[in-house]
């Protein structure tokens, strides 16, 4: 924490956000209503089996009325952040600390340090009103830290339901993405299953904005990093427009799904935006995609416009059939390979790789450039896999258009110019000051979670909706976990897992994307968002996210 804060900082601290009103009136007027016993969204049978324990609970609302005799009694709250930062986690934490003192004061919230692998190794810091007056509305993930260690194994069970019992802990609160929601179900059934007196609660992180379903409609952060990269992005298109002298291709982070993307072509309207989901769906290959993408820069090269910008979405590889296959045997082949692993020369590590792939993907790799196979080589996750998300997709689509319009040119069918600049936008948002949905969001999830908490409900995603009404009309309560679930093909077997949600393609923002992406690709109809607006007319300062709009809009 830095005692050196900026004005903006400063005046953000003592920000009131805003929650929903069920929760904010008096504690003991807040009654639990059950909605039906639930379902997984797929495979049934199999999710039943596996958690026995917490299968099929209702859905869960807050509601006016006379709260549970067991609300009041003091409890010692467990506090994890899992995964990538997202605008507003401090404000969960905020919410959830609020909400357990007010509901008594002797309740005390732990937060386990540096993600999960906190609770193995027993590193925790007590949370404080002195504390968290640093921290309300910031940005980042700094009071505790995060970290991608997943709780998997029976030992690392063990280990978490020890140091707990010993802080004499009866409630954990697991903030993540699907993947972390995921071992807060498999956790909760654990301790369900073993009489341990733990409950277990999740809430929806991530600022891919992958986690969200019927019952989940946006998970936090989506919306301050959009505005962000919209922000960025809206920002290179006047630069465009004002030089008229290069083609911006802009990387936007999302591991897999193209959320952010879509989210940010809505917003500034670039001249090209790539799809994953749209890519998959058609089977287009790199030079099809190629072709696509240099065929606008030829048509806007006609009507004298050597410039323009592309989005790009940071997953779009492993969409592409042929790369996703690639990309497979390499893992296949490479990963845990000690002949390669002793190779240092990158140059003798892509000789390597061509001896031990198949025709179909030995062919996917030449048509990459050298920088492009040197990479997929290089970067590599601790299990020896392909890090796709780090691949410079923006160089690779740069350069395979450059040579197309070569190309052409040779053949006559092009005449422009083309000079390019890439960018990536992903860590630029993920800890930004959270914007005033963001911020109010987060503490209503917070809150709300210790709500769920003190009623002793587990196997529960806080769950806050109708987020396109004012905040204090939204509804708070209580999403099964296992009801988001469904099972999976991972690393050869079937697990189960909480369902990633890719852009649908029958979508609202998609289809309107459809619809304008033919006029964005000619004209130069780019938007400036400008930055995020925390103060100021609701209209500024209260805007939520386009594809929420359209997804929930009435
Ligand atoms: P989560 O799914 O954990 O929220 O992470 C999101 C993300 O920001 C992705 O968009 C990105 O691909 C990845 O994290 C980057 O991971 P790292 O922080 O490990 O570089």
């Amino acid at each position: 924490m830095s005692s050196n804060i900026s004005p903006v900082q400063k005046a953000r601290l003592s920000y009131k956000p805003k929650y929903p009103k069920v929760l904010a009136g008096p504690s003991g007027k807040v009654a639990l209503k059950n909605g039906k016993p639930t379902q997984s969204i797929k495979d049934q049978d199999a999710i039943k089996k596996l958690f026995p324990q917490t299968y099929g609970q209702p859905e869960v609302f807050f509601v006016p009325g006379k709260a549970p005799s067991n609300m009041k009694k003091a409890i010692k709250v467990a506090l994890v952040l899992s995964g990538g930062q997202a605008p507003g986690g401090h404000n969960v934490v905020a919410g959830l600390y609020d909400g357990l003192k007010k509901l008594n004061k002797k309740n005390t919230l732990t937060g386990y340090l540096g993600g999960p692998s906190g609770l193995v190794e027993d590193k925790k810091l007590e949370i404080t009103d002195k504390l968290l007056a640093h921290y309300r509305n910031t940005g980042g993930f700094d009071i505790i830290g995060s970290g991608r260690t997943k709780l998997e194994t029976q030992e690392q069970f063990e280990a978490v339901e020890k140091n707990l019992k010993n802080a004499g802990i009866t409630a954990l609160v697991i903030i993540g993405g699907d993947d972390s929601n995921t071992n807060a179900a498999i956790l909760a059934e654990y301790f369900k299953a073993n009489d341990i007196p733990i409950s277990v609660i999740g809430c929806p992180k991530t600022i891919d904005g992958d986690l969200k379903n019927e019952q989940v409609e946006i998970s936090f952060g989506f919306d301050t990093s959009t505005k962000v990269y919209a922000e960025l992005a809206g920002n290179v298109g006047r630069d465009c427009l004002s030089a008229k002298k290069y083609w911006h291709f802009i990387k936007v982070m999302g591991r897999s799904a193209s959320h952010i993307a879509l989210e940010v072509a809505l917003k500034t309207h670039p001249n090209i935006c790539l799809i994953s989901e749209e890519v998959a769906d058609n089977q287009w290959t790199l030079g099809q995609i190629t072709e696509q993408i240099a065929q606008v820069v030829a048509d806007r090269a006609k009507a004298k416009k050597n410039y323009g910008v592309a989005i790009v979405p940071e997953g779009l590889l492993e969409f592409i059939p042929e790369m996703k296959h690639l990309i497979g045997e390499l893992n296949d082949q490479l990963a845990h390979n000690a002949e390669f692993e002793k190779i240092e020369i990158p140059a003798e590590k892509v000789a390597f790789a061509r001896t031990h792939l198949s025709k179909e993907s030995k062919q996917a790799f030449e048509s990459l450039p050298p920088s492009i196979q040197v990479q997929l080589l290089a970067d590599r996750d601790p299990h020896g896999n392909v890090q796709v998300s780090k691949i410079d997709t923006e160089k690779l689509l740069i350069e395979a258009v450059e040579i197309q319009l070569k190309q052409w040119k040779k053949e006559g069918k092009y005449d422009g110019k083309f000079a390019s600049q890439g960018h990536f936008f992903g860590y630029e948002g993920r800890c930004a000051a959270p914007s005033n949905f963001d911020a109010d969001y987060c503490y209503a999830l917070g809150f709300n979670a210790s709500y769920l908490v003190a009623a002793g409900l587990t196997g529960y995603l806080s769950s806050v909706r109708d987020l396109l009404k004012p905040a204090a009309q939204w509804r708070a309560g209580g999403v099964p976990l296992t009801m988001m679930m469904n099972l999976e093909r991972r690393h050869g077997k079937d697990k189960p897992v909480i369902q990633k949600a890719l852009v649908h393609l029958k979508g609202k923002p998609y289809k309107k994307f459809c619809d304008l992406r033919k006029k964005w690709s000619k004209e130069d109809d780019y938007t400036s968002p400008g930055p995020i607006q925390f103060w100021g007319p609701t209209e500024v300062a209260d805007i939520v996210p386009e594809t929420l709009k359209l997804e929930r809009e009435k």
